[in-house]
């Protein structure tokens, strides 16, 4: 054990330069909002709901749009205001497939975040330069993946019996040729399984599908891990089983 207690300290002096480092660099990294990988991400609203514990009367049975994410950005132009008129236009498929789950009758809210802290990255490929391009590309995109459809053809169908998770993400490869990623709400106390709530698939800044990992990342995560950039209580799916929960309608 002796040897420990010196060891320790030195990785704690290590810790402590790091740490310096890393926040003197900081206000530099402000600048640096480069990117390279465009996540779609689609969301089951259904756990939407769950996931905050609200009672949404009429949820779509859909899985909808929660957005289009540059992988490693945020936030990219503070001066580029959300402006709700740049984007009328797109208003029936707006509410269509990239309604606010949770704010049915206050969507913009969600259209203006989602547009100020991705929207505003995304806009450095020129297919997504505008308000009007990143909001029309999105749709695009998500019709052009057909997700609801291919979950159809594929037989996964929201169920009272369970799916296993790679079952899901091998089914999903098989048809789009590359690997997605799933994420699941772990169970509450009393359930038994995580409850499935977002499929992300991937594309290049060339907007060409592309894996979710990196080369050479494993597919399978080491063990659950928070992932930044999910809603609060949304973690990367374990393997095992998992709920893929009917809307409710019974109950209404
Ligand atoms: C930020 O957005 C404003 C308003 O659209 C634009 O004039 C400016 O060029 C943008 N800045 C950068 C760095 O893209
Ligand atoms: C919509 O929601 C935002 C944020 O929650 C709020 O600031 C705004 O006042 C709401 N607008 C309406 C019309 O309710
Ligand atoms: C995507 O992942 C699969 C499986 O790991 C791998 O075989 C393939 O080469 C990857 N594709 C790219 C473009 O990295």
């Amino acid at each position: 054990m002796k040897p420990a207690a010196p060891r320790s300290l030195l990785l704690c002096a290590l810790c402590l330069a790091l740490c310096c480092v890393g926040g003197a660099r900081r206000p530099r990294r402000r600048g640096n909002h480069e990117w390279k990988k465009l996540i779609m991400v689609h969301h089951w609203p259904v756990t939407v709901c769950k996931e905050v514990g609200k009672d949404c009367p009429d949820p779509p049975d859909y899985w909808t749009i929660h957005g289009l994410w540059p992988d490693k950005a945020a936030e990219c132009n503070g001066s580029w205001h959300f402006s709700f008129q740049e984007i009328k236009d797109l208003m029936p498929e707006m509410k269509m497939y990239w309604p606010d789950v949770l704010h049915p009758l206050n969507r913009s809210h969600f259209w203006e975040h989602e547009w100020e802290k991705h929207g505003t990255c995304a806009a450095q490929v020129d297919a997504l330069s505008s308000q009007k391009k990143y909001f029309g590309g999105g749709l695009d995109l998500y019709q052009q993946l057909g997700l609801n459809s291919m979950l159809q053809k594929l037989g996964i169908k929201p169920s009272i019996n369970y799916y296993q998770i790679s079952d899901i993400k091998d089914a999903l490869a098989s048809v789009y040729g590359v690997i997605p990623k799933v994420q699941c709400l772990p169970p509450k106390p009393g359930e038994e399984v995580q409850t499935i709530g977002q499929i992300e698939l991937c594309f290049t800044k060339g907007l060409q599908l592309r894996n979710c990992t990196e080369p050479g990342e494993p597919a399978e995560p080491p063990s659950r891990r928070p992932r930044a950039g999910a809603g609060p209580g949304l973690e990367v799916c374990e393997d095992g089983p998992a709920f893929y929960p009917p809307p409710d309608r019974a109950a209404r």
